[in-house]
């Protein structure tokens, strides 16, 4: 009897288990591309379980209306049915800063100039996109937010109760006790609007930092770039030809020798597989001026300030570790899967 009592206990264990898996996750895709840009998204195409409902461009590594271009040629090159809503054109209260051409080329994407996409983008904002699809899907989409947080922070702003329909926002960006890439301490996606980036980051929804303390840990090289080239038809040679001039940029200007950073992968790499990181729980600021503007702030000891500023903000997850190795081999093998 005991036997029986074990024998269904296990096949409903795993008919559940099965069932969860073969669910897809539900997606949208906040971003600027920008060479990593499309590199995440094209991960994201790549991966099986993976259902995207949409994708949102803003400012930053191009002009707006450059950003939501690049985004319609990787849905062409995709040949999915994905749709495209284009967002802020400048942060809610800084100046807009100019795109940072020298690492990701004039055109955003490696100055490999791509021809014109034939599709268009919508008309609906991509903050009310986000908005109308998580009312849409209760409690079902996730955000992963590449670029700078504006349109996340209007979608807020437009109707806050997208924090309580949003499942979870998981973004790259930040810099948790390590330098930054715009200034000593901020990273280029939080200092690009880090007003934004503060109310994103103290909102009452499930958000996890993927920042540069952990993106600058994994480097992509030519030798899997090359094996990538060769194995995947469809995305390696545009990942090979759109990544020249930015691993030339890591080259020269790092000083970077055997590979260059992934940053906007690291954030879809965290859906595929989350056991790739050690997480870290804990409210984060962000300094919004000054000569420290767009550093990220964690509380570091854990006993009381008095009130503060962090007093009584939602706890985030930041990722602090990333498993490098198991990372590329991950990485790999879903740009490699037929
Ligand atoms: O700091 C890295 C981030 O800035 C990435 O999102 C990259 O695309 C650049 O915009
Ligand atoms: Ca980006």
């Amino acid at each position: 009897m005991t036997r029986i009592f074990c024998l269904i206990a296990l096949l409903v264990f795993n008919s559940v288990s099965f069932s969860s898996h073969s669910q897809l996750r539900k997606l949208i895709i906040d971003c600027d591309p920008g060479v990593d840009d499309a590199m995440a998204l094209i991960l994201a195409m790549k991966y099986p379980r993976f259902e995207i409902l949409g994708i949102t461009t803003v400012f930053g590594n191009a002009y707006p209306d450059q950003a939501v271009k690049n985004a319609l040629t990787i849905v062409e090159l995709s040949k999915k049915n994905i749709k495209v809503y284009q967002g802020a054109s400048k942060p809610l209260r800084k100046p807009l800063d100019a795109p940072p051409d020298f690492i990701h080329g004039t055109d955003g994407l490696g100055n490999t100039r791509q021809p014109d996409p034939k599709i268009t983008y919508q008309s609906k904002s991509a903050a009310q996109f986000i908005v109308d699809i998580a009312k849409a899907n209760p409690g079902q989409v996730t955000i992963v937010a590449v670029g700078r947080l504006t349109n996340l922070a209007l979608a807020i702003q437009l109707d806050s109760s997208v924090t309580k329909t949003i499942k979870e926002v998981v973004f790259m960006g930040g810099a948790l006790l390590v330098a930054g890439n715009v200034n000593p301490v901020a990273e280029a996606n939080i200092e690009g609007d880090p007003d934004a980036a503060d109310i994103v980051l103290t909102a009452p929804w499930k958000v996890t930092m993927i920042g540069l303390n952990v993106t600058t840990r994994v480097k992509l090289n030519d030798e899997i770039l090359s094996r990538i080239k060769n194995g995947n038809k469809q995305y390696g040679p545009f990942i090979y030809s759109i990544t020249r001039f930015y691993l030339d940029f890591y080259k020269n200007s790092n000083h970077l020798t055997g590979g260059f950073y992934v940053h906007d992968p690291s954030a879809v790499m965290y859906l595929i597989d989350s056991s790739l990181f050690k997480i870290k729980k804990g409210p984060v600021r962000v300094v919004t001026d000054g000569i420290a503007i767009g550093q990220t702030i964690m509380p570091v000891l854990d006993f009381q300030f008095g009130l503060s500023p962090w007093t009584e903000k939602p706890f985030i997850n930041a990722a602090v570790e990333v498993d490098t190795r198991r990372f590329l081999k991950t990485y790999e093998s879903v740009m490699l899967r037929k």
